[in-house]
């Protein structure tokens, strides 16, 4: 992602991605190959395996799961992309350690006929936490295949009652330089926002997530609650919400003010249109472990990218008539 000014931009942010995750992987299949116990002892400390029930393949039972194998509970929780805890993917697993996301306030403000300041208890009061096994596609040109635990946006905004005049929410992430070191520096205008049209909000497909893996969501996941919308970028998922805003005006998101040109408000996963550095045309999985030749001839795992992430069927029409290379 493009950071601050350009001076600032790594050369490419995929190479040092596949330098960094295919060291992993190759130390992960060492790994296997010495034994677990051996391996212990001559791998660095960074290299761990996941407990055997994270590990545990979780059951797919919605009409949204997704078919690919998840993947691996360690990969999704050390390979982030969470900025106010530093701008590599290994700095969040390692900087966010003494976060606080309890107790935790959601304000709810704008055109709702229910606008308050309430726990996360509070809000989430009632509502019935769902597993789904979503697709993310990252802007960077990467996925992942994702277990999550959460509530559907829609019931949360059923409760809260919107006004007629509401068109879009804005939401936030909580701002706080003391536990959060990158908000401190000028890498990006904090704190974070996003927005989405309130039938994107509403789609059952979105949501707001508590967890992963069955356990509750970790701090450099975006806990304790992060958005999840599986067809658009990754960037959209907005991580520890501090408000909602119901408004009638489209609200622009951080990337979109750092930079206009490469990042729009939709944000929709498209083959068809690349980001000016990154083709969108495939992506690089994630955590999929690929045999030590593959790895000594630089293979990497890859896939092509299906429109709207390959949640078309659900998703689509929200969509009709409009250009989506304009509306990127
Ligand atoms: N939310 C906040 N507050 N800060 C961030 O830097 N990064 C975004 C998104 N949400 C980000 C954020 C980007 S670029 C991506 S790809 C996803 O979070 C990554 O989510 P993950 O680390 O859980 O995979």
């Amino acid at each position: 992602m493009l950071i601050g000014k350009g001076s600032d931009l790594r050369s490419s942010e995929i190479t040092n991605e596949q330098a960094y995750y295919g060291r992993r992987e190759f130390l992960k299949g060492g790994a296997l190959a010495l034994g677990a116990g051996a391996a212990a002892s001559v791998l660095p400390g960074c290299v761990t395996s996941a407990a055997p029930e994270e590990q545990a393949p979780p059951s797919r039972k919605g009409p949204f799961d997704a078919s690919e194998t998840p993947t691996p509970y360690e990969a999704i929780t050390t390979y982030n992309n969470y900025y106010e805890f530093g701008l590599d993917k290994a700095n969040p697993a390692r900087n966010s350690g003494k976060f606080r996301p309890k107790p935790w306030t959601v304000k709810i403000m704008g055109f709702v006929k229910k606008p308050a300041d309430y726990s996360l208890d509070d809000l989430l009061a009632g509502l019935t936490v769902e597993d789904r096994i979503y697709r993310m596609r990252c802007v960077e040109g990467w996925s992942m295949v994702i277990p999550w635990q959460g509530i559907p946006l829609a019931s949360i905004i059923k409760k809260l009652d919107p006004l007629p005049s509401a068109k879009f929410i804005e939401m936030k992430t909580i701002l706080a330089p003391d536990q959060m070191p990158e908000q401190r520096g000028d890498a990006l205008p904090w704190p974070y926002v996003e927005g989405l049209r309130l039938d994107e909000a509403m789609n059952p497909l979105t949501l707001f997530a508590t967890g992963i893996y069955g356990k509750p969501l970790p701090n450099q996941n975006g806990a304790p609650l992060r958005l999840v919308t599986p067809w658009k970028y990754g960037f959209k998922g907005i991580k520890s919400i501090v408000s909602i805003n119901f408004t009638d005006r489209q609200p622009k998101n951080t990337w979109q003010i750092a930079n206009p040109v490469e990042y729009g408000f939709y944000a929709n996963v498209n083959p068809t249109v690349d980001h000016p550095r990154w083709s969108q045309k495939s992506e690089k999985i994630i955590g999929q472990r690929l045999s030590l030749i593959q790895i000594a001839k630089g293979e990497a795992a890859v896939k092509r990218t299906l429109m709207f992430n390959g949640y078309g069927d659900q998703v689509a029409s929200m969509y009709a008539g409009m250009d989506l290379k304009k509306n990127f």
